[in-house]
């Protein structure tokens, strides 16, 4: 068992926790802590929230909100994020006051694409060749096309993208995004998409879980395989990419890391501070769910075990499922012994936002997945 840093006391139950960010990634975290004998606060400003419903405390205020941020830091022993858009300075703040993983630097990198890139070039990571636009004399940058402009902040689920076919169009499709930078990339030919969640600890301590086989409709994830169907070789090549990234961040607590793969190798595409939607079959699936790693990296806990003792397929159900206001017809997923379902309590169900998802075991990743799109058929979900 790894030792815990000397001057990073473990933080034992029942402390009070902090989580910035209200939604369903912050939902399974209360859950997880709360399991554990924490107590939780939230902070998010909807005042109906999945992670707010369920926490001991939840603190509706903004982001910004300095004495929001105060009280939250006098209550807490630590605090952690479920939202990557969180202000950087809002961590900052709070790491004055109490312990804050990840840290606002990690954060910031990874919430600003140009930032993000760069570091991971720096680090040696291989990514899709790209250029930073950021006004008209970046226009030359990329000589490569196809290619996709993203937004270099606030862009999600695909949101904040613009296909770029040729390079004449790309000056229209910097003005469809409001001239804010971006980072123009290569569209790569895909073979797969693959996801890993690692985890670190304060003592320096990384375990990265199985690496999950991504399908997304529309730029939002749909489906998540585990273990993903690729080679012993790539596999271990994912997790020890990921563990890698962690030491060379330096970063606490839980991160997701995407990739692609082209031509049998491995791109990073993006990096997230926080659980990720692709690892919510840690839940059911692993000995330690990236909830409950999230808990332990945060209180400088040793990480838990993130063996997969089951192949696993995630559906996620969006609000599009939803017909007339209508819930899909759950006793579909319910009557399946081998399918669990995760309902995430919000009250309006939009096209586009997650609502719910489930996830199915079985002894094999094909035989979950086509158990799971059966299941998915009955709800009434389409294929692409
Ligand atoms: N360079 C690329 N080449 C080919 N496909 C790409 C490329 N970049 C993005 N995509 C496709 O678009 C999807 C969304 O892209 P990306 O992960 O950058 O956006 P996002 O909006 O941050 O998504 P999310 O937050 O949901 O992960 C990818 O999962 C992939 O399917
Ligand atoms: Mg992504």
């Amino acid at each position: 068992m790894a030792a815990v840093a000397p001057n990073v006391q473990p933080i034992l139950p029942p402390a009070w926790l902090g989580v910035l960010g209200g939604g369903q990634l912050g939902r399974f975290f209360v859950i997880a802590a709360r399991n554990m004998g924490y107590r939780v606060a939230v902070l998010d400003p909807h005042r109906d929230s999945p992670a707010g419903a369920l926490a001991e405390r939840h603190l509706a205020a903004e982001y910004e909100d300095r004495a929001a941020l105060d009280e939250l830091a006098r209550l807490c022993q630590a605090v952690t994020t479920e939202f990557e858009n969180v202000p950087a300075a809002s961590l900052a703040h709070l790491a004055a006051r109490t312990r804050v993983a990840p840290s606002a630097q990690c954060v910031a990198v990874a919430q600003d694409r140009i930032a993000e890139k760069a570091a991971l070039l720096a680090h040696g990571f291989p990514v899709a060749p790209y250029a930073p636009i950021t006004g008209e004399q970046d226009f030359g940058r990329l000589r490569e096309f196809p290619a996709i402009l993203k937004t270099a902040r606030l862009g999600y689920d695909g949101k904040g993208q613009v296909d770029v076919a040729r390079a004449a169009d790309l000056a229209g499709a910097w003005q469809a995004l409001g001239r804010v930078p971006c980072v123009l990339e290569r569209r790569l030919a895909l073979e797969r998409e693959l996801s890993v969640i690692v985890a670190r600890g304060p003592d320096g301590e990384s375990r990265a879980f199985a690496v999950a086989e991504n399908r997304h409709r529309h730029g939002i994830l749909d489906v998540s395989i585990v273990p993903a169907r690729i080679d012993a070789a790539l596999t271990e090549r994912a997790r020890e990419m990921a563990r890698r990234l962690v030491g060379a961040l330096g970063y606490v607590g839980v991160l997701g890391v995407e990739f692609f793969v082209v031509a049998g190798e491995l791109y990073v595409n993006e990096i997230a501070p926080r659980p990720h939607n692709s690892g919510h079959y840690t839940l059911d699936a692993c000995v330690t769910s990236q909830y409950a790693q999230q808990v332990r990296a945060l209180c400088g806990l040793p990480l838990g075990d993130e063996r997969l003792l089951s192949p696993a397929t995630m559906v996620n159900v969006l609000g599009d499922a939803w017909r007339g206001g209508e819930p899909p017809p759950w006793q579909a997923v319910l009557a399946e012994p081998r399918a669990k379902l995760y309902l995430y309590g919000k009250a309006e169900a939009r096209p586009g936002r997650k609502m719910a998802h489930f996830t199915v075991l079985d002894a094999s990743p094909e035989r979950a997945l086509s158990v799971a799109l059966e299941l998915r058929a009955r709800l009434g979900i389409g294929e692409a």
